[in-house]
């Protein structure tokens, strides 16, 4: 958070947002990070600072549920889940709330797209995540707040080059 402007009317932050809203909360989950243990945690962009939330047994199988069993995804040292908390944005801006949230988070997105590449890591954004699974890792109540959007982030591995390559052989193939 950069500043606050009035009596916390508004933040202004690193990424842009219709009317400083800011609609979204970031959660993640870990593994394999030094000093982190796994499980879930939250950003306190206020604070700039993270909480941990819970312990989870077993990444694994949390993360393959919550994604849609995308399993590439499960490689990343950390899973950001971003939620959206419609309140903030929809008594502002009414009918027009959701086309603000959404165009909030493709920032966001882009930025984590960024930051990640400048250090040297690998993001994807994942638009395949169940929703209820994923609130219920964060114990959000799927209403008033719920997870929308993921972003796993980590190492890239240089074999992975190669098979995404193959993989897209089939466009070529067939035309399409
Ligand atoms: C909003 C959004 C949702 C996405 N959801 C998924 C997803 O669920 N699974 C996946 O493998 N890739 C997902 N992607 C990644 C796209 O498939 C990818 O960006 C696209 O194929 C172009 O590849 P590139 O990003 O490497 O240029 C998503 C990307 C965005 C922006």
């Amino acid at each position: 958070m950069k500043q606050i402007r009035g009596k916390k009317y508004a933040t202004l932050r690193t990424v842009p947002s219709g009317g400083a809203r800011h609609g979204f909360e970031l959660y993640f989950v870990c593994q394999n990070v030094e000093g982190l243990d796994p499980g879930t945690y939250h950003y306190l962009p206020l604070k700039h600072c993270i909480e941990f939330l819970n312990p989870i047994d077993k990444v694994s199988d949390v993360l393959a549920s919550s994604l849609c069993d995308q399993l590439w995804a499960l490689k990343a040292n950390v899973i950001l889940y971003f939620s959206y908390v419609p309140y903030r944005t929809e008594w502002r801006y009414g009918h027009l709330a959701h086309r603000i949230a959404l165009v909030d988070l493709g920032h966001v997105g882009e930025n984590i797209y960024l930051a990640s590449t400048s250090i040297g890591l690998g993001t994807c954004g994942i638009g395949a995540c169940v929703t209820s699974i994923c609130d219920e890792m964060f114990e959000l109540d799927g209403e008033n707040e719920f997870i929308l959007y993921s972003q796993p982030v980590g190492k890239v591995n240089p074999e992975d080059f190669a098979k995404e390559k193959s993989f897209y052989e089939f466009v070529e193939k067939e035309g399409l």
